[in-house]
């Protein structure tokens, strides 16, 4: 490299998302594992000031990022003050340079909604509005144990398209006796709303939920493969192309971060993080506990996160990321023959799973990671 050139890189900032979960919730889901509390925020002003001196905390580590995207997630962030939102955006922007095009998005869910929640929002700097609708008829969203009805979510979702610019919603799609015809009616809706992007999610039966207790079994595999095929090539059709195994249309730009590797500061209890730290990579908790990755744990996860994507890993990225070659990291023989069976297209550039590939994903990733 001439010293010209290494003397630019430099100073070339790296990408970093900023992801604030906000825990709590106004009751649990049955099928919901994610790490969120049923109760409501006793002291969220001082829980905000936490929060910004966790941010200072992480920019003192490592000045050389530029901010691509803030996202906040739950739990419900949708029960916070859109004041609390403005400071921590705010604080945000103090501490690091960032992208002109900088994505500000927020989970809520439609019956968080009060009158003009969604307009103070955007007031507070939000820029993509991600809804929690599930399921868009009232005995499903009774039985996922919704508290908001299907009027609430119509309602949201068109405040929502008139308010932002980008949006999306989450759906909850394989419900135990779901009816491939009336997810076929729902899809043809979800479409009919005209938002930019759109997530739809397998239901998973996961340990330690009331689902689970119940013995509530997922839907039948086949049938699932069948609802997931005619998705994917509908929501094409409709001008919504698939990028990741469940996201649909114009990408996030936060979610992309943790696909392609890239890091991200975490803050809230039950975030994580990942960050660079005198050319070292580290794993955040909310404790502020670092703990440094070794190559071989890196490059698992950057295959396993990597191959969620349809535009797969970039092998030189791969390289910088954890030092690894991806072709002689990864099994090169089951490698081959799952591009011989057309799960994988494997070039000098990249590797990047086929349609048929993401279905199999689990055994793909265990196959490559078996040396
Ligand atoms: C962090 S969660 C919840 C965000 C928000 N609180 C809500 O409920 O709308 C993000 C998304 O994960 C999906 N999800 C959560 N648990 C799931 C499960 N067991 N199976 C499938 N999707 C699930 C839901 O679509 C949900 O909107
Ligand atoms: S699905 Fe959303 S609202 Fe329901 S418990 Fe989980 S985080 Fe809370």
């Amino acid at each position: 490299m001439s010293n010209l050139k290494a003397k630019k890189s430099m100073f070339i900032k790296e990408n970093l998302g900023i992801y604030v979960h906000w825990p709590f919730c106004r009751s649990k889901c049955p099928y919901c594992d994610f790490y969120s509390q049923p109760v409501k925020c006793p002291n969220e002003d001082e829980l905000i000031v936490q929060y910004c001196q966790d941010l200072e905390y992480y920019r003192s580590l490592n000045n050389n990022y530029k901010v691509q995207s803030i996202f906040f997630g739950g739990g419900t962030p949708s029960l916070l003050k859109p004041q609390s939102i403005e400071k921590i955006i705010n604080k945000v922007l103090q501490l690091w340079s960032y992208s002109p095009q900088l994505e500000i998005s927020l989970e809520a869910n439609p019956n968080s909604n009060h009158t003009h929640l969604f307009s103070d929002l955007k007031k507070a700097g939000i820029n993509r509005l991600s809804l929690g609708v599930q399921a868009l008829n009232e005995a499903d969203l009774k039985f996922l144990g919704r508290t908001h009805k299907l009027q609430d979510a119509l309602q949201a979702i068109d405040e929502i398209t008139k308010i932002f610019d980008n949006h999306s919603i989450d759906l909850i799609y394989a419900r135990p006796h779901q009816n491939f015809t009336l997810w076929q009616q729902e899809l043809k809706q979800a479409v009919s709303f005209g938002l930019k992007h759109i997530s739809l999610y397998q239901l998973t039966i996961e340990d330690g939920t009331v689902f689970a207790q119940k013995g509530i079994k997922p839907l039948d595999e086949e049938k699932a493969a069948q609802m997931y095929n005619f998705t994917r090539e509908y929501l094409k059709a409709k001008g919504y192309p698939q990028y990741e195994v469940s996201n649909f249309g114009i990408p996030c730009i936060h979610n992309l971060g943790y696909w392609r590797g890239e890091d991200y500061v975490g803050i809230g209890n039950g975030a994580h993080g990942r960050l660079h730290i005198n050319n070292k990579i580290y794993a955040t908790t909310h404790h502020r506990l670092l703990e440094e990755l070794i190559p071989q744990d890196r490059a698992e996860e950057l295959i396993i996160m990597g191959l969620r994507i349809l535009e797969g890993i970039n092998k030189q990225r791969f390289k910088k990321q954890c030092g690894l070659i991806f072709d002689t990291f990864i099994n090169q023989q089951k490698c081959k023959e799952l591009a011989f069976q057309k799960r994988l297209i494997n070039t000098s550039e990249n590797l990047r799973p086929t349609s048929s590939g993401l279905l199999v994903l689990n055994k793909i990733i265990e196959d490559l990671c078996d040396s």
